[in-house]
């Protein structure tokens, strides 16, 4: 029998996979800018873009072309030895945020927040961690620790001892928390997973203030409001603060695992030979792939084309909101979110399901918010047709 030749990726999935996610039930099988294709050949356009990892569209041809390029060269070396686009990439990163900056290479989002945590502690022995309500840091037993959801905290007790959580718009609370036995505050400046919050600047400057007054590191998880998603590289030059740490990961590779812990001066030396690895971590193949990315992404012209396109759909988005059909919209650049009155029937999911079926993919973050995180390529024509099947469904 030859395994897997004729059932579908749904039924092989809900066989052999961990049920660890809830799919909705089309599989993809192409992409290309910001449309994708399922099995039967049907288009969508892409309006989440792997949850902000696509920023870049669907298989851009300089991304594939790196990877091309690189596959046939050299895959991995192991971090015993040097290799070139890693240090390339290194050098990109650490020059896009601040001179003196030094870069850890690794594999994901929640991998760069365990490097940040532990180049914190590493910076205040036994420190503690301050992060925000709401946050989404990560997976991992460190990074869940930074994420203070119940649901998804709860059933991994005990956790990573030393964080303390704060509201996420009290900059009062914030300043109270932060003191000489604190390593770092973390905070998302765009919190994404629990419904895309902007943290307010007076939030962002309280932080900045308490941790230049008590030595504390200041990191900013740009996992998901980062790599151009705001209109800027990063999303912290929308504001009057700079973090002294910066994590980076999803759009980073355009798809392929990686993460990045960018260390600003300040932290720079902090982390040692010995402190931390990864045995995949600024792999030649990935690097080759996340610097393609940057050429692409780290573009005048096409960030400020996010920041007109991200105004553009704020608009038909407030338009509804003023017609009564959406109760919220907030967010920057192309990262918003948009809830739906409280009656609308089947919430935000509801809404979700029925964009599937027309060929638009779109997400719900929580029963009542649309998230909106498209390929930073859409065209005006794909973010019209958005608007209308909107205006139409709500
Ligand atoms: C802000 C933020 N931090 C961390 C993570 C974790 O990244 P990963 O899923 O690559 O581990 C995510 C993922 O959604 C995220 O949005």
């Amino acid at each position: 029998m030859t395994v897997g030749s004729r059932q579908s990726a749904i039924e092989l999935e809900s066989r052999y996979m961990m049920q660890t996610y809830r799919r909705l039930p089309v599989e993809f099988v192409l992409g290309e800018g910001a449309r994708l294709y399922d099995a039967q050949g049907e288009e969508y356009l892409d309006f989440l873009a792997g949850i902000s990892v696509c920023n870049a569209g669907h298989c851009h041809p300089r991304v594939v072309e790196a990877i091309r390029d690189q596959a046939g060269r050299l895959q991995q070396v192991s971090n015993l030895y040097y290799n070139e686009p890693a240090a390339r990439l290194a050098e990109r990163l650490a020059t896009s945020f601040e001179p003196g900056a030094r870069v850890f290479l690794c594999n994901s989002g929640t991998e760069a927040n365990e490097a940040a945590i532990k180049l914190a502690r590493r910076h205040r022995r036994g420190g503690e961690i301050v992060v925000l309500e709401g946050a989404f840091h990560g997976r991992t037993m460190g990074a869940l620790s930074a994420t203070p959801q119940p649901d998804k905290q709860e059933p991994f007790a005990p956790l990573v001892p030393g964080f303390r959580v704060v509201p996420r718009d009290d900059p009062e609370a914030l300043a109270a928390a932060v003191g000489d036995r604190t390593a770092a505050v973390m905070v998302e400046p765009v919190q994404g997973e629990t419904g895309v919050w902007p943290i307010s600047e007076r939030m962002l400057l309280a932080a900045r203030e308490a941790c230049d007054r008590s030595g504390a590191l200041l990191v900013f998880d740009e996992i998901q409001c980062g790599m151009g998603r705001t209109g800027t590289l990063w999303a912290f030059e929308l504001t009057p603060v700079r973090p002294d740490v910066l994590t980076a990961a999803k759009a980073l590779a355009s798809g392929l695992p990686v993460g990045a812990c960018l260390a600003g001066r300040r932290a720079a030396d902090v982390l040692q030979a010995g402190d931390h690895g990864a045995t995949f971590g600024g792999g030649p193949l990935v690097a080759a792939a996340a610097l393609a990315t940057l050429d692409i992404l780290d573009d005048d012209a096409l960030l400020s084309r996010v920041r007109v396109l991200g105004d553009r759909l704020r608009v038909g988005l407030e338009e509804l909101r003023s017609a009564g059909r959406l109760s919220d919209v907030r967010g920057r650049g192309l990262m918003l979110g948009a809830d739906v009155p409280a009656e609308l029937e089947g919430g935000a999911p509801a809404v979700v399901a029925r964009a599937l079926e027309e060929g638009i993919v779109l997400n719900a973050i929580g029963p009542l918010t649309l998230r909106f995180l498209p390929p930073l390529v859409i065209t005006d024509r794909d973010l019209d047709q958005v608007l209308d099947f909107l205006r139409e469904a709500l």
